[in-house]
């Protein structure tokens, strides 16, 4: 394999390329990182207008659509880059957590390659591609920090300590930030996926129109809770729809999102305080929340905080994320077998369970 791509002349023998596939959710993605932090491809198949018409994932349908396209995604990550199988060090893979038959579409898919070729597999955490995805375009970032991860299935306050070594501080009682985006979002009309939606449409609204609650969890300071909200946004909307008053979509939608924002930003600055950090990352789909940056940007320079967060593009799902984690694995001897299979709730820090 190293003399292969000495004859190439385009890598150093050194130099560790992965080949990355995540298909957690509803996104077919793979992607060629080098060295950890160099994204030479990263293509999306992203499924959003499939499920649109349903108003969110139908994971049969997902993990359907994922077997279509699984190999031409591969495939053409791998042209993109330049490179063939034979230049792959390692292949990292998404194993959990997300919908078990849409995981397995990938873990099967890189399995079968590394059975074939005999380059060696990593499995790789959903949401520590995530937290990775902040390394891609800040070549600066190293750990230790504090990371909020916000994405349509988890809200976790993440102290990380070193690269793959975690401690989760916060995390959601019930619904994930996400989550609650995309209810109130079919809520009030607006559809799937519902993040980006109110983020538009909040734009045009007035965030202090309509004051819905921040929940606090007693006992546990970082930990979030947002069924609450979402009950107290439809009760506004059964008792407007009660009186006959009109819905004005755009307040509802700024001052939802006020609420999330608020509650996200107050837990995080105030870890981060607690901690002694001064790096403050931001990770996962809601991540690529306009007023979240604002607010972040806003309150991590009153506390002499450096704020760091990916491009909306490496937010949401891809696989450049997951070489880039599954990188950081490998280096450290991490190598999984044959056996590897999907855990639909696997644990930051390895085990099943929340
Ligand atoms: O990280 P991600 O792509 O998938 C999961 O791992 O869950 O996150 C998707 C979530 C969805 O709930 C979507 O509504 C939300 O991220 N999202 C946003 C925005 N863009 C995506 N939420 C708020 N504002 C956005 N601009
Ligand atoms: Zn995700």
């Amino acid at each position: 394999m190293l003399d292969n791509r000495l004859e190439n002349g385009s890598e150093d023998p050194e130099d560790v390329l992965i080949l990355a596939i995540e298909s957690s959710c509803d996104e077919t993605a793979a992607a060629v990182v080098k060295n950890g932090r160099g994204v030479l491809s990263n293509v999306i198949y992203s499924q959003i207008a499939l499920h649109t018409v349903y108003g969110g994932v139908v994971p049969e349908i997902a993990s359907r659509k994922h077997i279509e396209k699984i190999n031409q995604v591969i495939e053409q990550a791998l042209a993109e880059a330049g490179k063939t199988l034979k230049d792959m060090t390692a292949i990292a893979v998404t194993y959990g957590p997300g919908l078990v038959g849409a995981l397995l579409v990938g873990v099967s898919a890189a399995k079968a390659i590394s059975f074939a070729t005999g380059i060696p597999l990593v499995g790789v955490h959903h949401i520590e591609g995530h937290i990775s995805a902040n390394f891609i375009e800040n070549k600066d970032l190293e750990p230790p920090f504090i990371c909020l991860v916000v994405s349509g299935g988890h809200s976790h306050l993440v102290v990380v300590k070193d690269y793959g070594e975690y401690e989760i501080i916060g995390r959601t009682r019930d619904d994930a930030a996400g989550e609650a985006f995309d209810k109130v979002a079919r809520a009030i009309g607006l559809g799937y996926p519902g993040g980006p939606k109110i983020d538009k449409e909040a734009r045009k609204g007035d965030p202090e129109s309509i004051h819905f609650p921040r929940a606090k969890v007693a006992g546990a300071e970082y930990d979030f809770s947002f069924s609450g909200l979402k009950s107290a946004v439809l009760n506004y909307l059964n008792s407007c729809g009660m009186k006959g008053e009109e819905i004005n979509t755009a307040d509802v939608a700024a001052s939802f999102q006020k609420a999330v924002v608020d509650v996200l930003v107050e837990h995080s600055v105030q870890a981060a305080k607690e901690y002694g950090f001064d790096k403050l990352v931001i990770a996962g789909g809601v991540a690529s929340n306009s007023l979240l940056r604002e607010t972040f940007e806003k309150e991590c320079k009153n506390n002499k905080i450096r704020l760091y967060y990916p491009s909306p593009a490496l937010c949401t799902d891809n696989a450049a994320m997951i070489g880039t984690a599954g990188y950081y694995e490998y280096i450290k001897g991490i190598r999984h077998g044959l056996d590897l299979n999907a855990a639909p709730n696997l644990k930051l820090g390895g085990g099943e369970g929340r």
